[in-house]
């Protein structure tokens, strides 16, 4: 067989910041997991060197030119779709990645570059399977950063470049994109979720039947 042939599946969580995306990955992790599925939970920015870099970004923003930043987050996708991602898709794992290209294509739309030229210029990457897109009025996924989080906003998530953030998410048009209302409770919004992993798995021929031991 083809070494290369992708057997696993990416699922990706998107959304704005707030809406609460981390917690539900992190419940469907335990779920698979404890079904005996082979599920991988990773994020991006990641913890690499460029991940690393990117989270000094968050602090300093105004140090890097717009393309400078852009050709950051690039540069950690390929470096996680080529030592994690693409490895693991050939090893027949399921993976959950917090954030992914459609991310870029917002956040980095929202700065002014031209959204579908970002997805574009992130066709090296594979893509998912399924991209849910949690979606909260901007103003709520606020109030979660500061009073949940007990956290302050950092640049990417004053609340004006939030909304424009949301509102490319929004317009992005991919097969693969579920959108989730994220207003309701973590239980709604995982069964939510669930429904869509359930429609996910009846219609992919490569999901492994046995538990990964
Ligand atoms: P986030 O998921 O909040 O990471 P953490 O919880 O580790 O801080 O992501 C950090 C920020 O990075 C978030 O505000 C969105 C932004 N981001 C981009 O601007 N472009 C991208 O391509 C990605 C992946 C994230």
């Amino acid at each position: 067989m083809n070494d290369n042939k992708k057997k696993g599946l990416l699922i990706v969580f998107e959304g704005t910041d707030g809406t609460g995306k981390s917690t539900q990955l992190q419940l469907l992790y335990k779920v698979l997991r404890d079904k005996g599925y082979p599920v991988v939970a990773t994020r991006e920015p990641t913890d690499g060197k460029y991940g690393r870099e990117i989270r000094q970004l968050y602090i300093n923003r105004e140090k890097y030119s717009h393309e400078e930043e852009l050709e950051l987050f690039l540069k950690d996708r390929r470096e996680h779709v080529d030592e994690l991602l693409n490895p693991a898709l050939r090893r027949g794992k399921i993976i959950l990645c917090d954030r992914y290209f459609l991310s870029t294509a917002a956040y980095q739309g929202a700065i002014g570059f031209d959204p579908e030229t970002v997805l574009t210029l992130n066709s090296f990457a594979p893509e998912p399977d399924l991209a849910l897109l949690f979606q909260t009025p901007v103003d709520i996924g606020v109030t979660r950063i500061i009073s949940g989080r007990g956290d302050t906003l950092n640049d990417f998530e004053q609340t004006e470049n939030l909304k424009k953030v949301a509102e490319i998410f929004s317009g992005i048009d991919r097969p693969y994109i579920k959108k989730i209302d994220a207003t309701g409770s973590i239980e709604s919004v995982h069964q939510t979720v669930m429904g869509h992993i359930a429609t996910l798995f009846a219609s992919s021929s490569f999901l492994p039947l046995v538990p990964y031991s």
